[in-house]
């Protein structure tokens, strides 16, 4: 029989930590939250909900990307099974603020929060904290959007928002410099030391079976070998199943360190991404190329969800409400699917065969997703109606994408919609009817009719059968105001450039 090691080693108060789940006795899904807070130092983080929603267990975990440099993302700590931080370095609270015998200087983000009165009962304080601290070691932009958006996964009821965001304001204004900076040679030493180190990890403990791999082909074989575990990319739904309806997993195939499946490559006409990608990379990378990706990933649940969910977990749960399938569809997508014995590409909507069922065989993983890229020619956009803003599940969402010819009528049109039915879907009868139509106010208000009726959405807490079908026809009269205008006279729609 084969023997891997039941443990694993990550970066914690500058040390390694290593923790041996057959001697600690701990269910390997034991969330890092939990972990923690048995920990005697690190009970700064704090569990609200326990999936995701509220930030108050908001943590820090640094790894190293592919040009050997760390990156730091809040995670919500509730929703990462503790296996999967293996190779990183965790940050809490408590590691911020540093000590010189009894004194103590605080970090520059809990100093800026201490002097905007940021906090007053301060149960969610350190998770915002960690929230700004991220953002304070991001690289990326930073600016009054990047500040709400660093803040979209932290609740607070009753500081209110604005001494916060004043707090962060202060803040992203401060060179990043601190002590994590200064010892970043030496974390990034210690990880690479657990890399060097690594095989695969195979945890049997407490009627839990945990598999670990780091290569596509551990992958591979894992799956061949254990075709009934559950497969975990970045666990945002997965982890639900254990905090919220109390299952038990009795056997996982964590994807999450497989480097090979993240990955976006792109050439003059393809996008490919890999299913490991986060949604949180995407949304980066699409940014100033690809705004109906980026649209939708703007709004996809909150930073800290979007760090550790990935494409192709949200392909995996084919769920009607999945906000990038009907994104995908609208596209053409194609999956990838691998297994021991080979692999094959099956269109994103063949993929999804049933309410939260795929095509997925039992020895497959998904690999990729990859779609041709519009060209500038065609009108695409993304829509998402949710009854927030920011971090809610939609109520309806939407694709579309149109291909008006040089004589200026419709040669394609796809509209898909999430919200309206058992899986995301397109409305057949309205595209079929635009064709070889020209874009005009009054045929896109007679498809909006079809579309109302070509659907028979359910009723629930998000919206009525009868919103869900008047917000999906006002959709499509929105796309028509965004675009009729690119169509104009003096410039034939179609002619590619
Ligand atoms: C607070 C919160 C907010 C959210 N907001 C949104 C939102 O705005 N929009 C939205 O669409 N969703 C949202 N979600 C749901 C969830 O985050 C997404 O569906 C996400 O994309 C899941 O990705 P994951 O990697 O975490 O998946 P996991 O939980 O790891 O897995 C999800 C499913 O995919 C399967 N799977 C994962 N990877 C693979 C693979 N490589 N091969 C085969 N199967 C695989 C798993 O077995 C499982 O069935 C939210 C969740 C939370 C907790
Ligand atoms: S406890 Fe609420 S997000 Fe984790
Ligand atoms: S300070 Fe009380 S919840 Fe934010």
């Amino acid at each position: 029989m084969r023997k891997y090691p039941a443990s694993i080693k990550f970066v914690l108060d500058d040390e390694i930590h290593e923790v041996n789940f057959l001697k600690t006795g701990l269910k390997p899904t034991t969330t890092l939250l939990n972990y923690l807070r048995m920990l005697p130092n690190h009970k700064g983080v704090k569990e609200g909900c326990a999936e995701g929603d509220c930030g108050a267990c908001t943590v820090v975990l640094a790894s190293l990307n592919n040009r050997g440099a760390l990156e730091y993302k809040a995670v919500d700590s509730c929703l990462v099974f503790l296996p999967m931080v293996h190779a990183k370095q965790v940050i809490t609270v408590e590691n911020l603020a540093t000590k010189n015998g009894r004194e103590v200087t605080l970090h520059p983000v809990q100093q800026a929060m201490v002097e905007n009165d940021g906090s007053q009962c301060g149960y969610c304080t350190p998770g915002i904290v960690m929230s700004l601290f991220a953002l304070y070691k991001s690289r990326e932009t930073k600016n009054p959007e990047s500040i709400t958006g660093a803040l979209t996964g932290n609740l607070c009821r009753c500081t209110g928002y604005r001494p916060i965001i004043d707090a962060a304001a202060e803040m992203i204004n401060i060179e990043s410099s601190d002590h994590f900076s200064k010892k970043e040679e030496e974390t990034i030493g210690l990880i690479n030391k657990i890399k060097e180190e690594q095989s695969p990890v195979e945890i049997n403990a407490f009627g839990q079976n945990y598999f670990k791999p780091f290569t596509l082909e551990d992958a591979l074989n894992f799956r061949m070998e254990y075709p009934d575990a559950v497969i975990v990319g970045g666990s945002t739904d997965i982890a639900l199943l254990q905090t919220k309806k109390r299952l038990h997993l009795p056997k996982i195939l964590d994807l999450s360190s497989v480097s090979e499946l993240d990955f976006i490559v792109e050439d003059h006409s393809k996008l490919a991404i890999g299913s490991g990608t986060s949604l949180e990379e995407l949304n980066i990378y699409t940014k100033n190329r690809m705004p109906y990706l980026h649209e939708m990933l703007k709004y996809f649940g909150s930073l800290q969800i979007r760090n550790m969910a990935t494409v192709g977990g949200n392909i995996g749960t084919a769920s009607p409400i999945g906000d990038m399938l009907p994104v995908f569809i609208a596209l053409q997508g194609e999956v990838k699917l691998m297994s021991k014995s080979g692999q094959r590409d099956i269109p994103i909507e063949k993929f999804i065969v049933d309410y939260r069922k795929t095509a997925i065989r039992d020895d497959e993983i998904i690999v990729m997703i990859s779609f041709r890229k519009p060209k500038k020619s065609e009108l695409v956009k993304s829509y998402k109606i949710s009854k927030r803003k920011d971090l809610d599940i939609s109520s309806v969402s939407a694709c579309f994408r149109l291909k008006i010819n040089q004589s200026k009528f419709i040669e394609t049109a796809v509209f898909a919609f999430g919200g309206v039915a058992a899986t995301p879907v397109k409305a057949e009868k309205a595209s079929e009817f635009l064709m070889g139509k020209i874009w005009s106010r009054e045929n896109a208000e007679e498809a909006a009719k079809i579309i109302a009726n070509e659907f028979q959405p359910i009723s629930d807490a998000r919206a009525s059968a009868e919103a869900r079908r008047l917000m999906a026809s006002n959709l499509l009269l929105k796309f028509w105001n965004e675009t009729n205008q690119i169509v104009e006279p003096s410039k034939p729609a179609g002619i590619e450039n």
